[in-house]
């Protein structure tokens, strides 16, 4: 089973890039833009990443993506990742980006996208990896500072192919956000949204009834609803699983607990991902590896993961049938 998931083609499709920043790199960085970082190595990183949850999470992972700061920094991240995926067998992904994280501070959205699109171009060259750039707003800002992020992305709109919802969950519902998403899906961006990780199965369906999203991300809560499971397998409106993510969130106590290849027998376009790889220690393999093994799927069900990410990725009809 081991050698079949490691060499099994992949495709990713809930990657946060600010999340695959390892603690070596967060170093070399800091030292780079002279930035004081509260910890003295990177074991001691890496001891700080026990969760309790989403929130206390997003706190390291908020304050680790300070040491970006230029383009050749977004480059450097980006191309990192790249190289894992190559490691992992992914020929395609499609990755998010957070610029308010960064804008916030002073970073020029056009640092933050010429770095990652040209690490992007460099992948498709060097690596046969294929990808897509998702734009996040942030869910814990107001929809107002969303919108102004949607217009200071309009000059790169051929680089993005859609808009997504991350950060905080709880008390920030879909419908906060009702009118980015209407203006985002006029222009002609793609939409997804994290729903359903922490926050409650309605937040599921306002997701599909009021932001028109293609794929929900994560949606493991979908579970406390048999309507919207019912739902889920005739629509095939995929969901973007994170199954080492939610352990170490502790959305399930074990990986044992995991809903995820109950849902797939189920007939749900599940498919499995690494959210943040660097701070929940796996990337794609990793993820395939640890379902597998603690939840005794086939490898006719490892393949369905894949199979399933490729139906749900923003390829088009062709490019989908060269990966099948
Ligand atoms: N931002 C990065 N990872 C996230 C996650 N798992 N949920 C919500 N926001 C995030
Ligand atoms: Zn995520």
């Amino acid at each position: 089973m081991d050698g079949f998931i490691k060499t099994l083609p992949k495709v990713e499709l809930h990657l946060h890039i600010e999340g695959t920043l390892e603690p070596e790199l967060m170093f070399e960085l800091a030292l780079r833009n002279k930035i004081q970082l509260p910890y003295q190595n990177v074991e001691q990183v890496r001891q700080a990443y026990e969760f309790d949850d989403l929130q206390s999470f997003l706190e390291l992972y908020y304050q680790g993506a300070q040491v970006l700061q230029t383009e050749r920094d977004f480059y450097d991240l980006t191309w990192a990742y790249l190289q894992r995926c190559k490691m992992d067998h992914v020929v395609h992904t499609e990755i998010f980006f957070d610029p308010q994280t960064h804008t916030a501070r002073g970073i020029s959205f056009d640092s933050i996208i010429n770095g990652i699109t040209r690490a992007l171009q460099h992948g498709r060259e060097q690596l046969e990896i294929s990808s897509h750039l998702i734009m996040c707003f942030l869910r814990h800002l107001s929809e107002q500072d969303a919108i102004e992020t949607l217009q200071q992305a309009l000059p790169y709109k051929d680089q993005i192919i859609g808009v997504g919802l991350d950060s905080s969950e709880q008390g920030h519902p879909p419908a906060k956000f009702r009118h980015v998403f209407e203006q985002a899906r006029e222009l002609g961006f793609l939409t997804v949204a994290h729903a359903g990780e922490e926050g409650p199965a309605s937040n599921i369906w306002d997701g599909i009834n009021i932001l028109h999203i293609a794929r929900i991300d994560h949606g493991v809560r979908c579970a406390e609803d048999g309507s919207l499971v019912r739902l889920l397998a005739k629509t095939r409106i995929p969901l973007t699983v994170c199954p080492l993510s939610n352990v170490k969130l502790k959305v399930f106590p074990t990986m044992a607990e995991h809903n995820v290849v109950k849902l797939l027998r189920e007939g749900l376009c599940v498919t499995i991902n690494s959210d943040d790889p660097a701070y929940f220690g796996g990337y794609m393999t990793d993820n395939y590896l640890a379902v597998a093994h603690a939840l005794n799927a086939s490898k006719l069900e490892m393949a369905q993961f894949s199979k399933n990410a490729i139906e749900a990725s923003f390829l088009d009809a062709r490019q989908k049938a060269e990966l099948q």
